[in-house]
This record gives C-alpha cells, structure tokens and sequence, in this order.
C-alpha cells in the first residue's frame, strides 16, 4: 500500500503503519487471527518504513504541500549506485525500474556525473538565442547514430527538448505545419494513434493517448485526433486518410503493457503514410537508446518503415531531463524561424550530458549484452511461469523492456518484492513491465529475477 499524498498529514496505511521485522511479531500477536500475517511479515527482510520511521516522518512532513498526483509507497530513496537505489532507513533496493526506463547507464554513472560537474561548472543555459558547442553537437550526433545504426536512413536535423511529452508536442506541431505548407486549406490534420498508446501529458501528446483515466478529467481534448487497434492492418485504408497529417506509433507501446508492433504492421503502416502524404512518427521515448538491443527498435527494420519524425528523451540524459525530435529533410524543410521554440530545451548542460550518454548507450558491445540479458530475464519468466501457470499468461517485448502478463492485478506482488529488495512496476492491465539499466550485470539480474519468485510465492499464501 502506499502513502497517499491525498490524505493529507496523518495519512498512512495500514501497511505503513506496521512495525518492522521482530516487533511485528508483538504487533500482531495481540489479534490471534492476525497470527499468520505476522510471522509472514517477520520474514520480510526489507519491510517498508513505518509511520515512525525517518521516511515516515518526512513523508508526513512533505506530503501535505506536494500536489497528489502520485501514489507512492513508503520508502524516501535517498541515493543510487549503479543498479541499487538506498532509502532514507538505509535499505538497499535492487532497482528492474532504472526510473522508469530512464537510467540506463544505471544510478549515478561516474561518467555522467563527471561530464554533467564539469560543464556545470563551464557553461549552463545562455539561451536559444545564442549557439553554444552542445546543442549543435548533439543534434548531429543523433542524426549520425540513427543512421549508423541502420535506423531512419533520411535523419536529417534534431530540435532539442526537455521531456518526452514536450518532444511528442514538437512532432505533432511539425507535423500539422508541414501538411499545412502542403495543403494550405488546413484540411489534412488529422492524427492518428492507437490504442494503449501513451504519448505523453501535455494536451497535443495527452490528445495521442487514448486512456479515458488520462483522458477524461481534461476533456475536450484538442480536436482532430483519431484511434485505431495496433497491429490491424486491414484496418489501416479507413483509419489513414488524405486527411491524416502524421500517425504517431510506439514500435513497443511502454506503458500500455509493454505491447510490440509487428514488424508487417510497421510496414502496411509506413506504406500507407506514404500514399496519403501523412507523416509517420515513432515514439521511442522509451523504447529507444539501445533498449531492444539495436540503437533504436525500429533499426533492424527496411528503410520503407522508417519514421519521418522520431522522438526520444527519457534513457537520453540518464536521469538530467531532456528529450529530443529527430526529423528528416521533408519536415525540416518545412519548420521556420519562429514556428516553436523553448527556453530551457537544448541547453549546453542538458546537451552535453546527453552527447555523453548516446555515445556510451550507441556501443555494440552494450547492445548485444542487452539481448543475452533479455535471455537471462526470459529464463527467469519461464521459471516462474511453470511455477505458476494460473498467473502468467504472456511473456511480452524486446531486449530489456519486458512485460510478464498477469491474470491478476499484480500490486501484493509489487509490495512483496520491494519488501524483500527488489523494485518492479506495471504496466497496462495487469503487466509487470521490466526496464532495468542497460548495464545491470547477470548477476544482478539473477538476484532480482529470484526475489521476484520468492515475492509471487509469498503472495500465493
Ligand atoms: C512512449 C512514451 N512517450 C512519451 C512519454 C512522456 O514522456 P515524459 O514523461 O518525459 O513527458 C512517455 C513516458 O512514459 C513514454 O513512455
């Protein structure tokens, strides 16, 4: 259970409120019929904070004045090192979530650190105003790494950015403008996405996420936004029309529940763009940066289902917020002075960072260890799934995003697993999704893998 800032002070859940290790013995001794649950959470090596706790105290202290739009369980992570992160009661978690597909040379990468101190120190924002040696070299270094590494052959110019939403809001506003230099009566607007998709929370990206959770409380969304069903390929002569400017896909829907596009949709799907005049984005905010295995997942795919518009940020600045849109000559050619712009977006620290990052994350050796470590997690879901067959329907993915399908709700299990060490998330419906660094080790990755079986064992009681 989690502390739930929209409580207020004294909220705290029952969970939170439970002594840890021994005491929980006396705790619950006092109610026979509790007798069972506490010898279970006596065994719990990691028992969350309680109320008393230093995280308990502070998540009193804060909660209150952080405008609740996350739920979050008790502990306050304090530090990270590599594929560990440490709470303020000095607990030590294994992390499978690199905060959420982000820190993928894992927590405080000494190289990062290093680059992100020194220009700290050089140069920090001057302004769009002005060039500065960074933003330049990235934008290139993005279009050269893309290219190299066989992805979207026509990669021509980058616009930098500071989160993924703000990146899928520049695609979306490239895309509108160049259909209207093509067509000036405004006609051809309409974009497409698709179901489980999500883009993001701005009103252009929250308008390309159709989930009526996200969707709803912000109603109307900005007009001319259509949804069609992944991987439906008949369906695509309806759904891309000549009134569709740009169709915006996940090659591998994250959040939805870690959901992979064919490689035959992709394909339907760029042809189908082209005959229309519609431009086709791909969303790798999270699944890019060498995640799958290849430097982007659309890599390995014929230059005929290359994007036009490709957006990145999250793994891009390995925690140092930033996001980038990568688009070729036919969209660029199309963007004026004026026609968007940022403050804080490709900032000489922020770029620099990021250079750092892509070179380090666009190292083959990191890849193919990213597909023999796909093998290990694989290894692990067989494991489990012939442990327990009644819960896990599908394994799901790519690389090191990987979803373990559920034929329940998994949050006693997220619980579970966090109160023996290990820190999982979800996905979709019923998804546990899997996005640890790139560079955890084997070792590492056998440990979690094991307490995650202990933590779906536990919850079979
Ligand atoms: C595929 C995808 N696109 C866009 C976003 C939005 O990115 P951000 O949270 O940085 O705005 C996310 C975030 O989870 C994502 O997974």
């Amino acid at each position: 259970m989690a502390f739930r800032a929209s409580l207020g002070r004294a909220a705290v859940t029952a969970a939170a409120r439970r002594p840890a290790g021994l005491a929980v013995a006396r705790f619950y001794s006092q109610t026979s019929a509790a007798a069972a649950a506490a010898a279970a959470a006596a065994a719990v090596p990691n028992p969350d904070p309680t109320e008393d706790s230093p995280s308990g105290k502070l998540v009193r202290a804060h909660a209150p004045f952080m405008v609740a739009t996350y739920s979050r369980p008790p502990p306050v992570f304090v530090k990270g090192e590599g594929s560990y992160l440490y709470d303020l009661d000095n607990r030590k978690y294994l992390d499978f979530t690199a905060g959420i597909a982000v820190n993928s040379l894992g927590h405080c990468d000494a190289e990062t650190t290093r680059v992100l101190a020194e220009q700290a120190g050089t140069l920090v924002h001057a302004s769009n105003l002005y060039y500065n040696p960074w933003t330049g070299t990235l934008s290139k270094l993005l279009v050269d790494k893309t290219k190299e590494s066989g992805g979207m052959w026509d990669a021509a110019a980058s616009f930098i950015c500071n989160s993924g939403s703000e990146a899928n809001e520049a695609g979306i506003k490239f895309a509108r403008k160049a259909a209207k230099v093509a067509d000036p009566s405004g006609a051809k607007h309409e974009i497409v996405s698709f179901k489980n998709a999500f883009h993001g929370r701005t009103m252009g990206s929250l308008s390309a996420t159709p989930n009526p959770k996200y969707q709803a409380p912000f109603a109307p969304m900005v007009p001319g936004f259509r949804v069609g069903e992944l991987n439906n390929v008949e369906a695509l002569p309806e759904l891309v029309t000549e009134a569709t400017c740009s169709v915006i896909v996940e090659p591998i829907q994250g959040e939805g529940g870690v959901r992979v596009a064919t490689d035959e949709f992709l394909l339907a799907l760029a042809r189908r763009c082209r005959e229309v005049g519609a431009v086709l984005h791909y969303d790798e905010i999270q699944c890019g940066l060498s995640r799958t295995g290849g430097f982007w997942a659309h890599s390995r795919l014929p230059r005929e289902a290359h994007p036009d518009i490709l957006t990145t940020a999250k793994a891009l600045g390995n925690g140092f917020p930033i996001g980038a849109v990568i688009v070729n000559a036919k969209v660029a050619g199309k963007i004026k002075v004026g026609d968007h712009g940022t403050t804080f977006g490709g900032n000489p620290l922020a770029c620099r960072v990021a250079v750092s990052v892509v070179e380090r994350l666009a190292d083959a050796g990191l890849q193919s260890a990213v597909k023999a470590k796909e093998q290990t997690f694989r290894q692990g879901f067989e494991r489990l799934r012939q442990r327990f067959p009644e819960l896990v329907s599908e394994v799901r993915g790519k690389g090191l995003i990987l979803g373990l399908q559920l034929t329940e709700d998994p949050a006693k299990i997220v619980t579970a697993a966090r109160e023996r060490g290990l820190l999982v998330i979800t996905a979709g419906e019923n998804t546990l999704r899997f996005v640890p660094s790139l560079v955890m080790s084997e070792d590492e990755i056998r440990e979690g893998l094991a307490i995650l079986e202990a933590a779906v064992e536990a919850t079979r009681a």
